[in-house]
């Protein structure tokens, strides 16, 4: 049977849809959970929403809204936002569902026969925002809520009470015999130290002030604390107290709660002392990550687009997103979500290592194997060697950051395994061989580069599954079996007869800002077009991509009198180029001539052949001059004209 993996995310508030912090904890578990998908694992990933308590039940008033009418609609929202994120959860709960609110009211009920849950009365400080009293000493000048710095009001109520103070021993007990129940070490050391230095009040767990909640069993004037409902998710939603409780006794204890900072007290504290009254395990680990400021400022409503995460994704790409989110903040520690920083993982990560490497490696697979990856033969080199062994290596060691919850670390690994590869082009200059006519070694190369780039997409697989499948599809592997095979398919040899094929940029470089700006800025003194000319913008210019290009060989196209089929070397790859300029130049005169060739135009087939450009040219109906180069140095070749 295979092992079974939980982790969860907490469940938002409907209060308001999601943005990039909500986002942000929710696309984290979303890759972990597709790691162990992919690792083999029976994996339950739970996420949802909570949509009880006087918060929500204030924000629908607020609006003039029916309260269930009001927490569909934003629930809806939260469900459309996932899937537009393409986040793969196995359930979402609401805590409206039914079949929770039931679940709820037995353990409620369970907790009362024990006597774990009493009546009682309680005044004190409330926070209506966070839902919690604070004690005088928790308060800020002023009366003001310690965390949100709202306005806290004094209550008095009759009240049902846990007996949160009875688990003081038993829960500290537990942080000692369990070292890393609580990550990261830090947020661990200060529960078990707040645990240790004051003694724990009963909790009050039920509400008579507003209707909105699970009605409470035997007193229908209360309503269940917020709270202590919504905690309960984590095990209503696998049938817990069901006739059919079998996911749970599966899928529990979880693995990981995955949380926010903020909440770290209720999930580290509360929630396992209401597990230990109900005489149920505790949860494997509590993983309580860090706060993201948005460009160095706190998140709030009035930042639009800039916290919308369907936004972001729409403007750099959905796999972009999640790279950015999972490699540049350090799960665990507060950090900020910068557009700048995004830009520059898109472009230096994703567009010049990862898109670079695949685009070079299948368009020379094209050009000198007619796009077969070759078979690897013995002798191999040192190089090839590292390569192979870099290949093997990479799965142990990203599997270890990934069970560390080191997300960072994790694509840092593959990513130098990207720079490794890249950097194995350089060392063994694959152009060369072919020029050379060094066809064994050539095979060598291009096999491992295609197996490497394989290894790569299935890595990052549970992260940028769009890019994975583009990969795979170029690399002329079927996506699906790839992603279904999963690490299962990290042997050495995989891509053994696939044939490749070209597919679109996997990242086109993103501009810079500022340029861009000065690009579009009208001059002030902008002058009128002469007679017989439009202007058109650098922009529209810019799109013209122009390379100067070394003429290697001129050869007929039978059948053909005009054109000639050309070789012409480019940076480090080498074009066929049909060009009508046969009337006009002798084969021998052409090569040696270093031209001006247009390297983004779509290819195009002339009388059989596969044309990959255009060369520029003077042409009148007197005769016809390519514009080359008047200087011959090398280093020229596969510079950008402009
Ligand atoms: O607390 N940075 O719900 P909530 C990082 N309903 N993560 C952030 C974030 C930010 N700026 N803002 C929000 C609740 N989050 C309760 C939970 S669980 C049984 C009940 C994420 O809507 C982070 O995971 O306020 C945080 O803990 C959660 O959203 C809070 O969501």
């Amino acid at each position: 049977m295979k092992k079974s993996y939980y982790i969860t995310t907490p469940l938002y508030y409907v209060n308001s849809k999601p943005h990039v912090g909500s986002a942000y904890t929710t696309i984290v578990a979303d890759g972990l959970a597709r790691f162990k998908r992919m690792a083999g694992y029976d994996v339950f990933y739970l996420t949802g929403t909570d949509e009880h308590g006087l918060k929500i039940y204030q924000a629908a008033r607020e609006k003039g809204r029916d309260v269930k009418e009001f927490v569909d609609e934003v629930a809806g929202q939260f469900i459309d936002i996932w899937k537009k994120l393409d986040i793969r959860y196995d359930y979402f709960i609401r805590t409206t569902d039914p079949d929770h609110e039931q679940s709820v009211q037995a353990f409620f009920k369970k907790l009362m026969d024990k006597g774990d849950i009493y009546k009682g009365h309680y005044e004190g400080w409330y926070c209506v925002h966070d839902e919690r009293y604070y004690t005088e000493k928790e308060l800020g000048e002023g009366n003001l809520c310690p965390e949100c710095k709202r306005p806290v009001q004094w209550i008095r109520e009759e009240n049902y009470f846990f007996r949160l103070s009875s688990y003081q021993e038993a829960l500290i007990r537990h942080y000692e015999e369990h070292e890393d129940f609580v990550a990261p070490d830090f947020r661990r050391n200060e529960m078990l130290m707040r645990l240790k230095s004051e003694p724990l009040e009963d909790l009050s767990v039920s509400r008579s002030s507003f209707p909105w909640g699970v009605t409470m069993p035997g007193d229908e004037k209360h309503v269940i604390y917020v709270w202590f409902d919504a905690l309960l998710n984590y095990i209503t939603a696998l049938g817990y107290g069901k006739e059919d409780d079998s996911a749970f006794k599966k899928y529990w204890p979880a693995d990981v709660h995955f949380i926010g900072k903020e909440i770290n007290w209720f999930h580290s504290v509360i929630w396992p002392a209401m597990l230990l009254a109900a005489d149920i395990p505790l949860p494997r680990k509590v993983f309580a990550h860090g706060w993201l400021t948005v460009d160095g400022e706190k998140i709030s409503k009035s930042m639009g687009n800039a916290i919308d995460p369907v936004a972001i994704a729409e403007e750099y790409s959905l796999d972009a997103l999640k790279y950015y989110m999972l490699r540049d903040i350090k799960f665990g520690r507060d950090g900020d979500f910068s557009n700048e920083n995004l830009k520059k993982r898109f472009n230096y990560d994703l567009a010049n290592d990862l898109g670079n490497l695949v685009s070079r490696t299948v368009q020379m697979i094209l050009q000198y194997r007619n796009g077969r990856v070759p078979e690897a033969k013995e002798p191999f080199t040192e190089e090839d060697l590292s390569i192979q062994e870099s290949a093997r290596g990479l799965y142990p060691s990203v599997e270890r950051y990934i069970d560390a919850f080191d997300f960072t670390e994790a694509l840092e690994t593959i990513w130098k395994f990207i720079r490794r590869t890249n950097k194995y082009i350089d060392e063994t200059e694959p152009w060369k061989l072919f020029k050379e006519g060094n066809g064994a070694r050539l095979d060598n190369v291009l096999f491992h580069l295609a197996e490497a780039i394989r290894f790569a997409a299935l890595l990052i697989a549970p992260f940028m599954e769009l890019t994975a499948r583009k990969i795979f599809d170029q690399l002329g592997c079927d996506p699906d079996e790839e992603m279904k095979r999963g690490f299962g398919g990290l042997s050495w040899g995989g891509v053994r007869g696939k044939t490749v094929r070209k597919g679109e940029i996997l990242f086109p470089r993103l501009e810079d800002e500022k340029k861009k700006e000065k690009k579009s800025r009208p001059d002030k003194e902008q002058k009128k077009p002469p007679e017989g000319i439009t202007f058109i913008t650098y922009d529209d210019f810019a799109r013209v991509s122009l390379r100067a290009g070394l003429i290697e060989k001129a050869e007929d196209i039978p059948g053909a009198d005009k054109l000639y089929a050309l070789k012409v070397r480019i940076g480090q790859e080498t074009r066929t180029i049909a060009a009508g300029i046969k009337a006009w130049y002798s084969k021998e005169e052409l090569p040696g001539k270093q031209v001006v060739v247009v390297v983004n135009l779509e290819p195009r087939k002339l009388r059989g052949i596969v044309s990959e450009g255009m060369l520029l040219a003077a042409s009148t109906d007197k005769g016809l001059s390519l514009v080359t180069l008047d200087r011959k140095d090398d280093f020229f070749n596969g510079a950008a004209v402009r």
